[in-house]
């Protein structure tokens, strides 16, 4: 620890040896395969199909998935070898289970944790254009990347959909009454609106509005509020970085944005400008420190980097932009929203979800005057 700057420092390990290294690489290969596998039987429903069905062979979960049974058989050897299911070949024919335990992990109907492990096939797609970045420079767009509004949306439901009502919103005092009564709500970043659409159904008084760079985005989100037939909400396909109308908003929220922003100030900036006096700006973003070697350690800093690099910081830098990152961590942000002009900054954890810091702040009653020269 540095006690005058307050970082910490890690010291390479002189202790450890190449062979151990190796090995714990060896692990990271077998650990990485895995991943690419669970996302597998996360998209073919197999943890799904498996969970509470006991002792099955490759044959019967293949029928009971509707699936090709030669690839079920190969994708079990890869489960089984790497501990997700348990192997009995006793009788001279293999048989697999989903422990109870891993199931509730990994169904949908449990904590569905292999939303999480589709990013790798993802981020894998544009592995390509991120090494030609490294030598060039510039970055790689959103509309190059196979299936990521999907995704999103997927992981939208379970750190902000599924924790809205009992946690998200009880956040801000006052709030859930003031959505009953009826408020103008704006969604900065939507993606495919699944939290603008819930918010909508629950409080039909209120309004909703949701705004989006990415117009196969606003499609989808424009299909969910039909389909929920909603009349308090609209999507559009435009970009927050030029918001101007100002103090017109009760409550903005931007879950998961700004820090994959062109101009993450000049967002904060338009955000503040569009609340009313003593409104409120709702952020979640991921949680870490502004500081890489205070991350170390931190149970998922490997892969935040990895998201940032392959995608959050990349997508910033192909529109010229900051190229915040998605570590841009919690000194930065509340700095940043101080220099916004954003008041009574408070960051919050929530239960529901590990990733991410929850950021309430107001817009000043009056405008701050400028400072006499
Ligand atoms: C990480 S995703 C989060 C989406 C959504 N909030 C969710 O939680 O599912 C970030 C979203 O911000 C959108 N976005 C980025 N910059 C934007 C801008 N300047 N204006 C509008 N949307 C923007 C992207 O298109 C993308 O859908």
């Amino acid at each position: 620890m540095c006690t005058s700057c307050n970082t910490v420092t890690h010291q390479p390990n002189d202790d450890a040896s190449a062979e151990a290294f190796a090995e714990g690489l060896l692990d990271t290969v077998n650990q990485t395969s895995l991943a690419i596998m669970i996302s597998v039987g996360h998209r073919t429903h197999l943890f799904d199909t498996l969970r509470g069905r006991g002792w099955v062979t490759s044959h019967e979960l293949a029928d009971a998935a509707k699936l090709n049974e030669r690839y079920v058989r190969e994708w079990l050897g890869a489960m089984a070898t790497g501990h997700v299911v348990e192997i009995d070949a006793t009788d001279g024919e293999n048989r697999f289970r989903l422990p109870d335990a891993h199931a509730e992990v990994l169904a949908r109907s449990g904590q569905s944790m292999g939303t999480m492990f589709q990013w790798f096939a993802v981020l894998g797609g544009v592995e390509t254009r991120i090494v030609d970045a490294f030598k060039h420079g510039g970055g790689v767009p959103y509309d190059a990347f196979d299936r990521f509004h999907e995704v999103m949306a997927e992981e939208s439901n379970l750190t902000v959909v599924s924790g809205l009502h009992e946690h998200i919103i009880p956040l801000v005092p006052g709030l859930a009454d003031d959505l009953d009564r009826g408020i103008a709500v704006l969604d900065v970043g939507c993606g495919s609106g699944l939290a603008v659409c819930e918010l909508a159904r629950r409080f039909p008084r209120s309004h909703f509005t949701g705004y989006d760079l990415c117009e196969p985005a606003i499609i989808a989100a424009r299909k969910t509020a039909q389909t929920l037939g909603l009349t308090n909400v609209e999507f559009a396909w435009r970009d927050v970085t030029d918001l101007a109308t100002p103090d017109q908003i009760d409550l903005v929220t931007a879950f998961d944005v700004i820090h994959d922003q062109r101009d993450p100030a000049g967002v904060l900036a338009a955000i503040q400008r569009v609340l009313k006096p003593n409104a409120t700006f709702l952020m979640q973003d991921l949680r870490a420190s502004s500081h890489v070697a205070d991350n170390v350690g931190h149970p998922l800093c490997p892969f935040l980097y990895t998201i940032s690099t392959m995608h959050c910081m990349t997508v910033s830098l192909a529109q010229g932009g900051a190229g915040l990152g998605t570590v841009w961590g919690e000194q930065l942000a509340v700095q940043m929203l101080g220099e916004a002009g954003f008041e009574n900054v408070k960051v919050n954890t929530l239960p529901h979800d590990i990733q991410n810091n929850w950021y309430v702040s107001s817009k000043p009653a009056k405008a701050a005057e400028p400072v006499a020269a």
